[in-house]
């Protein structure tokens, strides 16, 4: 063995280059989620989450300006909802499913102004309409998340931002058969090219706080979603949900949260992502944590990002949702 020639090789960029696997991260593999609210030019701080903001529509539409320059075009909408529009019953006269609601016309909005040159994702579950902050709706006598209702009051949810021009709904809610059921409505109603990403393994985890805080679901008592999401020591749930999700009529899925969960995005994108891409989605407790860090100056914050998110896509995924891309994407700019 000649060691040192093995390591004159190994330094060598022309050898370097040749074996290197690639694992850069291409700035239009980034998601970026958006908070909208009600009104007119706001622009409010989140707590939990430093320099991020939820935006009133025309200000998003700024801000989404900005993104593109940057190379940023997809984007997935989360909204931030009144506190009196939030009920505990949802059904078809609920501001969930009114075609007066902001988030819908934010949607039309946005698509109006910027057509094919974006994708618009946006999120389906009504954690942000309900008063105790559940995906579902939730029957205080059995104590129990109603499945099937709940299903039905999603497509009818997907349906109406289809009609609003949104290009992919994205259900985060957990339940049971809510792609197929989402898929047959959309489909019924000719919006046949409206996608579905399905957050097929959505583990219940501890790293979403910062969201709750910043959509407003937090509830004082706490919530306990595990009766729907997934239990996080559990690998062949996750894996038997994503295909189900997929069978359903799934067109990509989502392993979430992202950094705690890699090997995850490995076994599911060597199951699936021949056909199906996986996207990963950085939560907001992992990019709390790295903000935090960085405004202390312990971590060097960009060089935690790009590390990150290599990480993310040498694990395998073909995408990554992150409230980083921005800054990331600002970054690499300057980098280059
Ligand atoms: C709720 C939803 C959550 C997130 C996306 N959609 C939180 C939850 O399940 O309570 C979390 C995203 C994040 O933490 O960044 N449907």
């Amino acid at each position: 063995m000649d060691f040192q020639r093995l390591r004159r090789l190994k330094q060598s960029t022309v050898i370097q280059n040749l074996s290197q696997e690639d694992n850069n991260i291409n700035i239009n593999k980034l998601i970026c989620p958006l908070f909208l609210i009600d009104g007119q030019d706001s622009i409010q701080p989140i707590n939990s989450m430093p320099d991020y903001y939820r935006y009133s529509v025309n200000k998003a539409i700024e801000l989404i300006e900005e993104y593109i320059e940057y190379g940023l075009k997809t984007f997935i909408l989360f909204p931030v909802i009144e506190q009196e529009y939030k009920t505990n019953i949802i059904d078809k006269t609920s501001y969930a499913l009114s075609t007066k609601s902001f988030f819908v016309q934010a949607i039309a909005q946005i698509k109006n102004k910027f057509q094919d040159t974006i994708c618009l994702i946006s999120d389906i579950a009504l954690d942000p309409y309900t008063i105790h902050g559940h995906d579902g709706i939730y029957c205080e006598t059995s104590q129990t998340i109603l499945n099937d209702q709940t299903i039905h009051i999603l497509a009818q949810m997907s349906l109406l931002h289809a009609q609003a021009g949104i290009d992919m709904v994205a259900p985060s809610d957990m339940m049971d058969g809510r792609i197929q059921h989402i898929r047959a409505i959309l489909d019924d109603n000719d919006y046949i090219n409206t996608g579905i990403i399905s957050y097929s393994a959505k583990f219940n985890s501890n790293f979403y706080g910062p969201f709750r805080d910043a959509v407003q679901s937090t509830q004082e008592a706490g919530i306990d979603k595990s009766t729907y999401q997934l239990d996080y020591s559990n690998t062949s749930q996750a894996i038997q949900k994503s295909l189900i999700d997929l069978e359903e009529g799934a067109d990509m899925i989502i392993v979430k949260p992202a950094l705690a969960y890699l090997d995850i995005i490995t076994k599911l994108s060597n199951h699936v992502s021949v056909y199906k891409p996986v996207i990963a989605y950085q939560v907001s407790g992992e990019y709390t944590m790295a903000k935090l860090a960085a405004q202390y100056n312990y971590l060097d914050e960009y060089k935690i990002i790009h590390e990150t998110l290599t990480s993310i896509i040498r694990a395998g995924a073909n995408s990554i949702i992150t409230y980083h891309a921005m800054a990331y994407a600002k970054y690499r700019n300057i980098q280059n």
